[in-house]
Formats: C-alpha cells, structure tokens, sequence
C-alpha cells in the first residue's frame, strides 16, 4: 500500500510518499482499499501541530469510501468487495490507498445507487450533524437554525439534515461574497455573508445556532438567539477566541453546547449507525450533495495548500 505520511509538523510540503505492507485487521476491524479520502480542515490543524496528541510521523484523513479488502476476528456484516464509507477513524490512515477501520463506525453502500466520492464528503458530516442536532441541540419541529461558515465541508451538510428534522427556517452565512452562490444550491432559504452579519438578519430570532467557525461571528451569534435558544460549538475554523456574556446567557434563557464526533462515537458506538440509516436517503436523493474538488492522493500537498489558501469550496477529496 501507499500513504502521504507527514513526516513533520509544517505546511503542505511536509507530506511524503511511503510504501508500507498492507495492514491486517484486527478484531472488529475490517481494511478497505480506499477510493476516495475526504480533506478537512482538522488534517491541516494536524498537519500544523495545532493538535499535539499525534507526534509525526503519522497518516491523517479521518474519512474514506472504498471496498472491503479484509475482515478482522469477529466481523461478520460485511463481505470482502463490499462498498463502505467510514464515519470518523478515530485511528486517522485515510490518507493512503489501504486503511484500517472499526466495522461499527462503517457503513455499507452495497445496493444505494450513491458517488463514493459524495458519499465520503457528506455522509460522516452528515452523522455529525443529526447526532448533533438530536442528541445535543434537541432540535424540534418548527425550529429555526442559523448556520456559520454555510458552505464549509461540515456546515454543508447541516441545512439538508436540519430540514430533515423538521427546522422551519435555515439561513447561513459565508466569509466571502465568492462562496454566497455555491452556498445557495444547498437547503437554505437565505445566506449572507459574514460581515453583514448581524445587522443582517434584521430581527429574526434563531432557536439553534451551529457554529464551526468561532471568534465574532460566534461572540454576535447570541444577539440573534431566540429566549430558549442553544449554540452548537462544532469547530473552530476562524482559530480565534468568542467571548461569551454569562450574564447574556441566564437572562435569555440560553445553551451553549459543544459537540465532537470522534470522542461521541467512540463513547458511544452503537449510534453511529442509525444515525447514518437516517441520512442515507437524503443522500441517495442528492440533497447532499456539495461542490468537490477531486485530486489524486499524490496530490495531497496541492490539496493542502488550497485548504490553507481558503480556496475550497464545498471538499476536496483525495483519489489514489
Ligand atoms: N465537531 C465535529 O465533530 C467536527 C467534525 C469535522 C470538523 N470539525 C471542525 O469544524 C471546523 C470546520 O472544519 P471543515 O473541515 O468544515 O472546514 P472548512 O471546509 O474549511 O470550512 C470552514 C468554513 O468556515 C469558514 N470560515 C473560516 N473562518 C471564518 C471566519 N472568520 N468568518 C466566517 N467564516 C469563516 C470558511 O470560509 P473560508 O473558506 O472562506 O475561510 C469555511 O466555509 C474545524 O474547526 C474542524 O476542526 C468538527
């Protein structure tokens, strides 16, 4: 097998290519041959350090579609050819053209007439989002939702599950002007960007906001909450620090609530799975769909380069 291994902390020049055997599953495991591997920004957090947990070197990408190469000691709901794509490897290795993952974070696309390519760019964050918005906002019929960061690669997937569950009203901002119209061909009813915002939403009221993105749009964010309202903490990508008024949130009534898929899953693994069975129609129906980039593995510094230029729109995803 081949992996893009970051050899050490730094920018995108810091991938290598390296040959390694093909690793053997161990119990509840199964190996994939990989065939698309999704790029998020969390790999350019690790590629930087940002996360000091892994020492290089190391192969990150936490998402991939493929078949089932091998099966480990006690999996017996998938058979070898299968087509999957993986929820979070919280081993990371999606990088490469082998992997190894656990059978019970994967979820089989045999007979779903679906784009491994999508499927590995929306499905795992469309986990995210409807384990998020059921198990910690609570979401209700009726709700109203503002989304941060609308187009980024796990924003994207929040309007279509959000309406899944039955929210009212979705809006969205966007940094720039250049993402408002891909934003647009997703679920929501309105997006603006950034710097309009909040004045922008005028006094329309949010019961849930998701937030990825951190920093002001965040620290405004709470003027816009409906009495009762809940603030969905789902990423950082603004890498800067929100500031949050106590005396805000008692009066209002408000929630502020933060959320991971890695560590939820792995607390909880059985959720993983209905979670997927829930959104598998949306995504077989296309309403997942998001604009891709597709590039070859061996490209994965280009990749990285463009996630650090703020490039992307919608994923990139990686083809070995
Ligand atoms: N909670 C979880 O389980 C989970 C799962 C996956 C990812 N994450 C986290 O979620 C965050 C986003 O990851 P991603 O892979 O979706 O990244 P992404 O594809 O780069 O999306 C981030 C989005 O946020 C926007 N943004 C960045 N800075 C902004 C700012 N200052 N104001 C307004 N918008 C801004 C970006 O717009 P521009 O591109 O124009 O800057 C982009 O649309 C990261 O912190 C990641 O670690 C969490």
């Amino acid at each position: 097998m081949k992996a893009m291994v970051i050899t050490k902390y730094g920018g995108p020049e810091v991938f290598t290519e390296v040959e390694f055997p093909d690793p053997h599953p161990g119990p509840g495991q199964i190996s994939i041959k990989v065939s698309h591997s999704s790029v998020g920004l969390v790999d350019a957090f690790f590629r930087r350090g940002m996360i000091p947990m892994l020492q290089p070197p190391f192969v990150t990408g936490l998402e991939v579609a493929g078949t089932v190469q091998e099966l480990g000691e006690g999996v017996t709901d998938f058979r070898v050819g299968e087509p999957v794509v993986t929820l979070s490897l919280m081993s990371l290795g999606g990088y490469a053209t082998v992997t190894l993952a656990d059978a019970a974070l994967t979820v089989s696309l045999d007979g779903l007439n679906v784009d491994p390519a999508q499927a590995v760019a929306a499905l795992p964050n469309a986990v995210t989002a409807y384990l998020a918005l059921t198990h910690i906002a609570y979401i209700r019929e009726g709700e109203s939702v503002l989304i941060h960061g609308a187009i980024g690669g796990l924003a994207s997937a929040f309007p279509a599950v959000a309406r899944l569950l039955g929210a009212s009203r979705i809006v969205g901002t966007v940094r720039t002007s250049t993402k408002l119209e891909a934003a647009r061909e997703l679920a929501y009813d309105d997006v603006f960007v950034a710097d309009k915002f909040p004045t922008a939403v005028g006094d329309e009221r949010f019961n849930v906001v998701v937030d990825p993105v951190g920093g002001e749009i965040l620290t405004s964010s709470f003027e816009v909450m409906a009495p009762f309202g809940r603030a969905l903490l789902v990423g950082n990508a603004s890498e800067q620090v929100a500031t949050i008024s106590n005396n805000m949130l008692w009066n209002k009534n408000l929630g502020v609530l933060g959320f991971s898929i890695g560590p939820y899953l792995q607390a909880n693994p059985s959720f993983g799975r209905p979670a997927a069975q829930a959104v598998l129609g949306i995504l077989a129906e296309g309403k997942l769909d998001l604009p891709l980039t597709i590039l070859p593995l061996t490209d994965v510094a280009e990749a990285h380069r463009r996630m650090d230029a703020k490039e992307v729109i919608g994923r990139i995803v990686l083809r070995p």
